[in-house]
């Protein structure tokens, strides 16, 4: 037999400033499954991650909760872990990049770079908001366009023409940060020379480690010419200081991939059987491979080898790339419900529907993925419910009623055994080479034998004959092995659906080698249901929630609540009279409050403003269990913005309230006396 592999592997490190949606959650479960695979085969597979906890957008984000960065990343950090256990994602550690450990190696392989000779300093000359004292990303700068002339532009790009362009060309540029008007500076910055390592990049990227898709991308780069790397970043900056250059900070991107050694690392400390340096050196025999989106690949295939290499230690064995996740064909959209946040569809659903459906789109290419919400009911009820768990259950009433629950030991069916044995490898290799798509189509196709076979002999009519039990009990016998292995192969995806099936079959934890025996005269617990269908309903209740988290988030009430963090709010940036006065605030009277059936947080809201009537959605639930308590009550309206279509209906406008969210929730009131109509001013 030969030696248990070793393997450690990554998915990308996400951001510590945003929660996980769907989207994320396609790498991280196309990684799990292929390291449970892996673990299921019995070799030795190491899953690390970690919160990517550095950089400005997160300093800027603690700063407008009004809270620390360090607070900030350990908030999301339990967030992130929370949802990521939920959807059944195995890691074997999750750390941060803002650790200890990735200080230590960030300035380990910096150091080696500069004593090698790879790190090159030169003054760089950017744009300084005054105000706030920091240098601003393109991104924080914004400024009419200097092709269209459209206002409200960002410092690289044109939303409404498409042209790209320096900061320095956008006309009346502002800083997005403090609405300064922002001066040129000149400031020191330090380069990884990257051309220094273009012969080894194009040979590695050649070596099969890259996707053809992947690596035919980067020859169009490697062959226009490699550029050095801008690695450092002015203070204020969330991150680690570069040694010996006080005020100069490493670049995010320097250090997140380190966060993988990182996590290793972090673990190596609480593992005796793992040892950091026979994964990461020169030498190593161990198997590396990062899984990651298609949009962070030149960070992955170009900066991070170079890096590694110019530092002393292994390259990966591969870089696995996926490509986008759409809804319905299109873009995630928080307006029409389908940005929709890992915690929501919890909410609504369970996990492993969503695995199960992204692993039977999943193939080995960087094509975008579509999750087709109606396709996804109908294949997870089809496939599951209607064809795997169904074997079971078709089964499992004969042999307890007709045999006290034990199994029969006899095979009424040689060739259908044989040739589920056959199409074991055929599937492992498909798991492997993470060809999941093609593993799901060979599984239920074997599903489909199996059902067919059961039809046939159609053991509920037997049973009611004479003399006849005995063939019912090889039948259903044969019925309950052929969904073992059904559940051996299906493991790696839906390891919950496994538990509860290795209850039912009164086993250990079933092993990829359990395929090869069958269980022969062994005693079942009672069979209880290991999946429901997906009602459509849910569905709907889901991509609702996900509108309801925007319209909620305008009255405060999908905040985070409960930690008293988001009391201390920073004034927004001033606007001029005119932007004040352009919104339209009236007085509104509160006619009906009422539940809307389906939505966790919305009220509906019947307004008289005056010479109208208007119906409003608001996230105001949680603060107003009893709505009825609200009518006849005034309170401040929005009235002139754009009126929003939601599933319930059309919601018009917007209620003024005040509060972190959850039941701290202020309906604004006007003194006694106003009257419905009357303009706020
Ligand atoms: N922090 C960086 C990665 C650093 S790795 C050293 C980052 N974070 S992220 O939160 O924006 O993304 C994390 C991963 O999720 C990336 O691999 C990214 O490609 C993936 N996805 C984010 N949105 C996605 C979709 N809509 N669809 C599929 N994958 C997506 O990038
Ligand atoms: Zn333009």
């Amino acid at each position: 037999m030969s030696e248990a592999r070793k393997i450690l592997v990554t998915s990308a490190l996400p951001y510590a400033n945003g929660s996980i949606h769907l989207g994320h959650m396609l790498e991280y479960v196309q990684t799990d499954i292929w390291v449970r695979f892996q673990k299921l085969r019995g070799n030795r597979c190491i899953y690390v991650c970690a919160d990517d906890a550095h950089g400005s957008a997160i300093m800027l984000r603690a700063e407008k909760e009004g809270i620390t960065p360090e607070q900030l990343i350990d908030n999301v950090k339990a967030e992130h872990s929370a949802d990521f256990a939920a959807f059944l994602v195995d890691f074997d550690n999750f750390h941060s990049t803002h650790s200890d450990e990735n200080r230590e190696l960030a300035e380990l392989i910096y150091t080696r770079l500069r004593d090698a000779g790879h790190i090159a300093t030169r003054s760089v000359t950017q744009y300084f908001d005054p105000e706030k004292g920091m240098f601003l990303a393109d991104r924080f700068i914004k400024g009419t366009c200097p092709k269209c002339a459209a206002e409200d532009q960002y410092g690289d790009n044109c939303e409404k023409c498409g042209a790209t362009y320096e900061p320095t060309e956008l006309k009346n540029p502002k800083s997005a940060i403090s609405g300064a008007t922002p001066v040129l500076k000149d400031s020191k910055h330090f380069f990884f020379k990257l051309p220094d390592f273009e012969a080894m990049l194009k040979q590695w990227t050649r070596s099969g480690a890259l996707q053809d898709a992947v690596a035919n991308k980067i020859a169009e780069w490697l062959d226009s010419g490699l550029q050095e790397w801008d690695i450092s970043r002015d203070a204020p900056y969330f991150g680690f200081e570069i040694p010996g250059e006080p005020g100069k900070y490493f670049y995010v991107w320097l250090d997140a991939p380190i966060g993988y050694m990182a996590s290793f690392k972090n673990l190596c400390a609480r593992r005796e059987d793992l040892s950091f340096d026979t994964v990461w050196g020169k030498d190593s025999t161990a198997e590396l491979y990062h899984f990651i989106g298609k949009d962070i690949v030149n960070f992955h295939t170009l900066f991070w080898p170079a890096m590694l290499e110019g530092s002393g230690f292994r390259k990966p064995t591969a870089v696995n790339v996926h490509g986008y996740l759409t809804v319905n064909g299109q873009k995630m959209s928080k307006s029409r419900g389908t940005f929709i946040k890992a915690r929501t569809y919890l909410d609504h659903l369970n996990p492993e529907y969503l695995r199960y459906y992204y692993a039977s789109k999943l193939g080995r290419g960087v094509d975008d993925l579509d999750l087709n919400l109606d396709d996804f009911v109908q294949k997870v009820n089809s496939d599951l419910v209607g064809k795997v768990v169904n074997i079971a259950s078709r089964c499992a009433g004969f042999i307890h009623k007709g045999n006290g629950g034990l199994l029969v030991d006899t095979n009424p069916e040689p060739e259908l055994w044989a040739a589920f044995q056959a199409a074991a490898p055929s599937v492992a290799e498909a798991y492997e080479t993470r060809d999941f798509s093609r593993a799901m189509r060979e599984i239920m196709a074997l599903a489909d034998r199996a059902n067919a076979w059961i039809a046939d002999k159609a053991p509920w009519a037997l049973n009611k004959v004479e003399g006849k039990q005995d063939e019912v009990q090889a039948i259903c016998a044969l019925g309950v092995n052929l969904f073992r292995q059904l559940v051996i192969m299906l493991k790696p995806v839906l390891p919950k659906l496994a538990e509860a099936a290795e209850a039912f079959l009164n086993v250990p934890a079933l092993r990829w080698a359990d395929l090869a025996t069958p269980l022969g005269n062994h005693r079942l617990n009672a069979f209880t249901p290991l999946m429901t269908r997906i009602e459509p309903a849910k569905i709907d209740a889901m991509t609702e929630a996900s509108k309801e988290d925007l319209a909620a988030q305008s009255t405060g009430a999908a905040a985070p609540a409960g930690n008293g963090e988001l009391t201390k709010e920073p004034l927004a940036a001033e606007i001029n009279f005119d932007a004040f006065a352009a919104v339209d605030l009236r007085i509104a009277l509160i006619e009906k409050a009422e539940f809307v059936e389906g939505a966790d947080k919305l009220l509906r809201l019947s307004l008289d403003i005056g010479d109208a009537k208007r119906n409003v959605f608001s996230g105001i639930k949680s603060a107003y269990p009893d709505p009825s308590k609200l009518e006849g009550r005034l309170t401040l309206y929005v009235a002139n913005l754009a009126p929003r279509k939601m599933k319930f209906g059309i919601s018009e406008g917007m209620v003024l309230a005040a509060g972190p969210g959850g039941e701290e929730i202020f309906l604004l009131s006007p003194d006694q006396g106003a009257r419905p109509g009357q303009r706020v001013k």
